[in-house]
């Protein structure tokens, strides 16, 4: 069994997910509103590591500069007293129904000034706290009809967005990254950059893209119906997984945002595999919501089961690594034969195909074992195999 969670494991929490109240579009809130302080102690004493939030989760939409000084004072009183850091800091840009249309794409050319003022004054507060990553989610930036909006503009307007933050951050010298996090659908009925993929390939397209990474979410992807350890893996190689929201999800439907591990566990299980294996040191963020019908009690529990299965998950990742049947099985797979170039040193394409090739009816006739590598790994998650 693992140990509790320290600093060192690196998890932090979003304000807004220990403190949603639980109100759906089908009910009201089932619990009382978190004060910001006690979220930063609770979840010290549960062995996290940073907390995370948007600029509304810690001061008010519309509060004046006095309140805002004062809501800010005492939640960096919080942190001092605890040591918890604030490693990332995100803005809301879709609560407010001056957003209904999106931020950085609504139609409404004060719109979009309006929200590129919010983020911007909001990279000043990341900065100031020390949190490296601004997660950026565009949850407004969408439509519900396609006749709705001019979506080639919408994309110049999206990356004049970013490359406004971005060029800022680099002009006033913060150590900070930008990170974008993509959504299929919910709150809009499509989303722009819905997946992984399109958020590399809209990074590929700016001019600041060198400070913009992504920020995937588990749930996200998988309502999608892709494949979050492969999409992680490619979000790796393309040097831009600045941050990730770890959490649950049941397939393709609306965004459950479960404790991370209580939907799909056997992605969950490859997903710690991998994170732990490609050496990635960012954080173990969980963007969750406690369940509607959970207490206050129930918020905290959950919080503590994200960490302890992350935990689990990470101490069953290693032992299916060690174990020498494993090694056995992923050579005969030829997992690790991936990692030899196709070509040899020197060899070109005119050489291929000057050279020998291969007999396609002997190649085929190869079994590749995959089934028993994955029991193998399903008898690990079950601590059936020590
Ligand atoms: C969701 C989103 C949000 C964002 C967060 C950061 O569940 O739909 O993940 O929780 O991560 O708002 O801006
Ligand atoms: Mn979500
Ligand atoms: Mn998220």
């Amino acid at each position: 069994m693992p140990n509790p969670p320290t600093p060192a494991d690196r998890f932090s929490f979003g304000l807004w997910t220990v403190g949603w109240r639980a109100n759906d579009p089908f009910g009201d809130a089932t619990r009382p509103a978190l004060d910001p302080v006690e979220a930063v102690h609770r979840l010290a004493e549960l062995g996290a590591w940073g907390v995370t939030f948007h600029d509304d989760d810690l001061v008010p939409f519309g509060s004046d500069a006095g309140a805002r000084a004062r809501h800010l004072g005492r939640f960096t009183a919080a942190l001092d007293e605890t040591g918890l850091t604030v490693p990332m800091v995100t803005t809301n840009l879709f609560t407010h129904p001056v957003f209904k249309d999106g931020a950085f794409t609504s139609n409404d050319r004060d719109v979009r000034r309006f929200a590129l003022r919010k983020a911007l004054r909001n990279v000043e507060l990341a900065a100031e706290l020390g949190a490296k990553t601004f997660v950026l989610w565009g949850g407004r930036e969408g439509s519900e009809t396609d006749s709705a909006k001019d979506f080639r503009a919408a994309f110049d307007r999206y990356r004049e967005a970013i490359d406004t933050i971005a060029g800022h951050v680099k002009a006033q010298g913060h150590d900070l990254r930008l990170a974008l996090e993509p959504k299929p659908n919910e709150p809009r009925g499509d989303i722009l950059l819905p997946t992984i993929g399109h958020a590399l390939a809209f990074i590929g397209e700016l001019e600041h893209g060198d400070v913009v990474g992504v920020n995937p979410e588990v749930g996200h992807e998988q309502m999608a119906g892709l494949n979050f350890v492969h999409g992680i893996a490619q979000a790796l190689w393309a040097g831009k997984l600045f941050h990730l929201d770890l959490n649950g999800q049941k397939g393709p439907r609306y965004d459950q945002d479960m404790v991370f591990g209580h939907g799909d566990l056997l992605s969950a299980f490859f997903l710690v595999d991998l994170l732990e294996t490609a050496g990635y040191d960012g954080p173990r963020h969980f963007d969750y919501k406690p369940a509607r019908t959970e207490d206050v009690t129930g918020v905290w529990a959950s919080a503590a089961a994200n960490m302890r299965m992350y935990l689990l998950l990470r101490e069953r990742a290693a032992a299916f690594r060690a174990d020498p049947e494993v090694q056995a099985a992923r050579a005969a797979s030829g997992v690790d034969d991936m990692l030899a170039p196709t070509l040899s040193a020197g060899e070109t394409a005119a050489d291929l195909l000057a050279g020998e090739d291969v007999d396609p009816a002997v190649a085929a006739e190869r079994g590749y074992g995959f089934v028993a590598l994955a029991q193998l790994a399903t008898e690990h998650l079950l601590g059936a195999r020590g």
